[in-house]
């Protein structure tokens, strides 16, 4: 697979509106369709940006600057120096994605900004305003007198224009950002961190995040009073937020918006921020879809430790790559498979080796038996937050695993602070994913990252960084003592997590209940809803994440089979945030769409309009409903399959059950199928 680019038109209508003199008056950028503006002033030397929205304030001024340590701060005193402005529309085209083509069509604004009094150091504030969104970001040129410095403070605000409906998790919590969705107004908001989604009382969608972290801390939101957000940077051990010298660009400010919730959901202006692949040749890079010896570890079937539990077998890993080849999933994942799992490994990240495997393993005949069967293993490297210990092996450990044929990486960094106490959202550690990342390409490796930083986009410029936890997944439901995921759990993460990027989620769980192995929990859902999330949770590595022996059987397994995780486009067709959302998608490499809806513990009917069909073709609508008795808590197992016939013009109704979903394949159908089914 090969980048292409589409560039319609480059960096038309560059302009200086100001170059080279003092304030004219506020200086501002409106978006490609003029609905939204961003006007920057400085109040008394200080500077502030709004947005507008159709003329109405979305963000009231919010003060913009830094402080740093031994220096004074940069946030008064200063005038703008010059300004510029500039136009840029280009489609470019994913390797691999939600979506193939995006847009990316913007008007700049770039304002440079001087103190006016000794030592006149220059801070340039760039502005992009699109449809869907405005990002900016800080510049701090090269210049002598701002050379090295810390950072102590990003004084970004967000001043919001009221108590805005607000679904967030709080920042600096023990389980990073795996935490339950919270809903409160605004000025009930903490610390918390971005994705941070909002709902006007206008019913105007907003979300604050951050694209393209790159040696930088991660930006957390916190409340500084009424309505006003700013930005708090994750600190270093020693307090300094950032350790940086000039040039410097900041990840970019971004505030998506929406005047419907969905809208949220394919609003790609995340990726359009970061920098376009660095990568020469991703040829490599695939979706797929994976199984592994993974659940039964969290179902206390098995161990990750060696000894009589061990779950990563020789035997056992032959019957998954088996099982693999057969249902056509391109990668087995196996936990527990090296060493350094014995004693508590939560706290033992010294000691984990990423080329030595245990005995019982024989990764090297396992290698050869995947390729014999045209599936590859996917390695494991849980650091347990050892992180000298992970990056001196990085170079081995990726060595090992490309000679073995391995070419997808799930990593893991279970605990919170890092030694010696390092944040895991700080520069110190967004500064190690980074590397982490940039060496796994060097090996041909693509990346499933757990306890990750963030997602901010990172995927356009290395597209091997596939997928990524960063919230509560599916595990929760096997162990948590809160009870699991709760219903809605699912249908708040497509408006708050997902808007980052992809999540490994790992769906798939057909033995919701697990009573023998784990009678106090379960699965919060029904069994359709499981095969809906294959729609609804965007992931390149997609896990049918259940112990392979509780697929057999089952005709709903089809579904798993079919589903593909790489898409041409997406649709959301129905969104309310915590209550449902039902998504359309198009397979990349084929005719056909799936869709995925879902609810909280409500039932309901959903009616989907089939529009975006081909006119003209036929399809085959192969369903997978809940039964007419089913509901999550009584009775999650009851599925109803069947087929329909049903082309652009018709309605389907999408019966939810309480805590349900449904899975629809909707295939061009055969001259046989068009026959016997219009009978
Ligand atoms: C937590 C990860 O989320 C999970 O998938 C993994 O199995 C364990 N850590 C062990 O690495």
């Amino acid at each position: 697979m090969h980048v292409r680019i589409y560039k319609f038109a480059l960096w038309a209508g560059l302009s200086a509106i100001a170059a080279g003199c003092t304030a004219p008056g506020p200086l501002q950028v409106s978006s490609p369709n003029g609905e939204l503006t961003v006007v920057l002033t400085l109040q008394e030397g200080t500077p502030h940006y709004r947005i507008e929205l159709s003329g109405r304030p979305l963000l009231a001024p919010s003060r913009l600057g830094f402080s740093f340590k031994n220096a004074a701060a940069l946030r008064e005193n200063l005038e703008i120096a010059a300004s510029s402005s500039s136009s840029f529309d280009e489609t470019w085209e994913q390797p691999w994605g939600e979506v193939r083509h995006i847009r990316n069509h913007y008007n700049q604004l770039r304002v440079e900004l001087k103190e006016t009094q000794q030592p006149g150091r220059r801070l340039d504030i760039v502005f992009r305003a699109f449809d869907d969104g405005v990002g900016f970001r800080y510049e701090i040129p090269e210049q002598e007198n701002l050379n090295d410095f810390e950072i102590m403070d990003e004084h970004t605000e967000f001043a919001l224009t009221g108590a805005h409906r607000s679904w967030w998790i709080p920042a600096y919590g023990i389980e990073r950002y795996e935490y339950l969705y919270r809903e409160t107004p605004a000025d009930q908001i903490e610390v918390v961190h971005t994705p941070l989604t909002m709902e006007t009382k206008d019913g105007i969608f907003l979300s604050i995040h951050e694209a393209a972290l790159a040696d930088y801390a991660a930006m957390t939101l916190k409340n500084t009073g009424g309505n006003v957000l700013e930005a708090d940077l994750v600190p270093w051990l020693d307090g300094s937020k950032v350790k940086g010298s000039s040039p410097l660009k900041t990840p970019w400010r971004t505030i998506q918006v929406a005047r419907k919730p969905g809208d949220l959901i394919t609003s790609y202006l995340i990726l359009n921020l970061n920098e376009p692949n660095r990568l020469a040749d991703v040829s490599w890079i695939e979706p797929g879809k994976y199984v592994g010896i993974w659940w039964g570890m969290h179902l206390g079937v098995y161990s990750w430790a060696s000894g009589e539990k061990h779950g990563a077998t020789t035997a056992r890993t032959k019957k998954y790559i088996d099982f693999a080849a057969e249902n056509g999933f391109a990668g087995v994942l196996v936990e527990g498979w090296n060493e350094g799992w014995d004693g508590d490994w939560m706290v033992n990240g010294h000691k984990f080796k990423f080329s030595t495997p245990y005995p019982d393993y024989d990764i090297e005949e396992l290698s050869r038996y995947a390729a014999e069967k045209g599936v590859r293993l996917i390695g494991h490297h849980e650091t347990s937050f050892g992180i000298d210990n992970y990056e001196s092996q990085l170079d081995e450990a990726f060595a090992f695993a490309q000679r073995l044929g391995i070419n997808r990486i799930k990593t893991g960094y279970v605990g919170n602070r890092v030694k010696p106490k390092q944040w895991q959202h700080g520069q110190y550690m967004v500064r190690h994913y980074r590397k982490v990342v940039e060496k796994a390409a060097e090996y041909g490796i693509m990346l499933n990252v757990h306890e990750p930083i963030k997602d901010t986009g990172i995927r356009r410029t290395y597209p091997n960084m596939m997928t990524r936890e960063g919230g509560r997944g599916m595990e929760y439901s096997a162990w948590s003592g809160d009870g699991g995921n709760p219903p809605d759990h699912t249908v708040l993460l497509p408006f708050t997590r997902m808007l980052s990027g992809p999540f490994d989620f790992t769906p798939g769980i057909f033995d919701l209940l697990f009573e023998e192995a784990k009678p106090d929990n379960r699965v919060n859902s029904t069994l359709a809803k499981q095969l809906a999330y294959y729609v609804v949770i965007y992931s390149p590595m997609q896990m049918a994440a259940d112990l392979i022996e509780n697929y057999s059987g089952q005709p709903a397994f089809q579904f798993i089979r079919d589903v593909p995780c790489d898409w041409e486009e997406t649709l959301v067709l129905h969104a309310q945030i915590g209550d449902f959302v039902t998504f359309a998608r198009k397979d990349r490499n084929g005719p056909d769409w799936y869709i995925g809806s879902i609810t909280d513990e409500n039932a309901r009917s959903l009616e989907a309009e089939l529009a975006f069909l081909d006119a003209g073709t036929r399809y085959l609508a192969e369903i997978y409903a809940d039964g007419p008795h089913g509901d999550w808590q009584g009775n999650p197992y009851d599925i109803e399959i069947r087929r329909e016939l049903v082309d652009s013009s018709s309605k389907l109704t999408l019966r939810l059950a309480a805590g349900g979903g449904q899975a629809i394949r909707l295939r061009p159908a055969t001259e046989q199928e068009i026959a016997e089914l219009s009978k």
